[in-house]
């Protein structure tokens, strides 16, 4: 059955759309049929796996709208096929900020792309949706079609309390719009592990939210900032000459650890087989 995973956080700039392009690449590259939707009119996740956003026919946008279907509109960038992580992208521009008020007043608004998936789910095993920066329609749509949400997040100051709204939407969520939406789990990104605050701010997210917290943590890594400029994500974009690869850590090894450690622990809601999981 198609998971469709929403990577969400309100808070801006934490590696949300860091986290969809390489959890997508590496998943991709385990064999699993992938689609990346970029619900962000910035458009970064777009980008990021190598499509124009200026130059696209059809966008996320489109199928909201319900003038395009998902099938019309997503592309596999031929970069990530020949980078041998090939996933499809129904991708996002500027346009898709007037989706917002477009929708208004329209009928099903929040299930716009839940329905239009739906048409889909027999082509993907994985659907991974880059939310926006805010708790807006495009959010709830993105909650409104997942199984499963998860947060990426630094281990900063303010980062429990955005985390405190966030999971209180959730909650919401599933209450009234979406029974199967669950938070699958907590993403440590950017993490530094010499600053004394973020290793506080991580126990503190364990002794909050126990096993929600994913045992594998993202570095902070200068290969993961540079990739989107290259329109490629980190797992599969790698500059050193192939002789210096062995010496340095890899982007791929930690999110191949996310894809398969944690989506395939056999207790959470993204594994092949579950158990009913209680809600959170
Ligand atoms: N592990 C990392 N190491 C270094 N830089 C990173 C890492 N993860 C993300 N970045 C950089 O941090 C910045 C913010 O990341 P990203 O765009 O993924 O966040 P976001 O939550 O999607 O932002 P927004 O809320 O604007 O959509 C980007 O410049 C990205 O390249
Ligand atoms: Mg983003």
């Amino acid at each position: 059955m198609m998971k469709i995973f929403c990577i969400a956080n309100q808070k801006g700039g934490v590696g949300k759309t860091t986290t969809t392009v390489n959890l997508a690449a590496g998943l991709a590259r385990i064999g699993q049929r992938v689609l990346l939707v970029d619900l962000d009119p910035q458009g970064n996740a777009t980008m990021g796996s190598g499509v124009d956003k200026r130059a696209m026919a059809l966008s996320v946008y489109d199928v909201l709208l319900e003038s395009a279907s998902v099938a019309e509109a997503a592309t596999v960038p031929d970069k990530l096929k020949e980078a041998g992580a090939g996933y499809a992208v129904l991708g996002a521009n500027r346009e898709l900020a007037g989706a917002e008020v477009e929708l208004v007043g329209e009928e099903r608004r929040e299930r716009r792309l839940k329905d239009a998936l739906a048409a889909v789910s027999a082509d993907y095993d994985f659907v991974l949706i880059d939310c926006p920066p805010s708790l807006s329609m495009l959010t709830l749509n993105g909650l409104c079609a997942a199984q499963g949400v998860i947060v990426p997040m630094q281990c900063e100051y303010f980062a429990l309390e955005g985390l405190a709204d966030l999971t209180n939407t959730i909650k919401q969520v599933h209450a009234n719009l979406n029974r199967d939406l669950r938070l699958i789990g907590l993403l440590r990104v950017m993490f530094d592990p010499r600053i004394t605050l973020q290793q506080q701010v991580s126990e503190q997210l364990k002794a909050h939210y126990g096993d929600k917290v994913f045992d594998t943590i993202i570095p902070r890594n200068v290969r993961l900032a540079e990739a989107p400029s290259y329109g490629l994500p980190g797992v599969v974009f790698d500059p050193r000459p192939r002789a210096a690869r062995p010496s340095s850590p890899s982007p791929a090894r930690w999110w191949n650890a996310v894809c398969v450690d944690e989506f395939f622990k056999p207790n959470r809601p993204s594994a092949p087989a579950h158990q009913a999981q209680p809600a959170i």
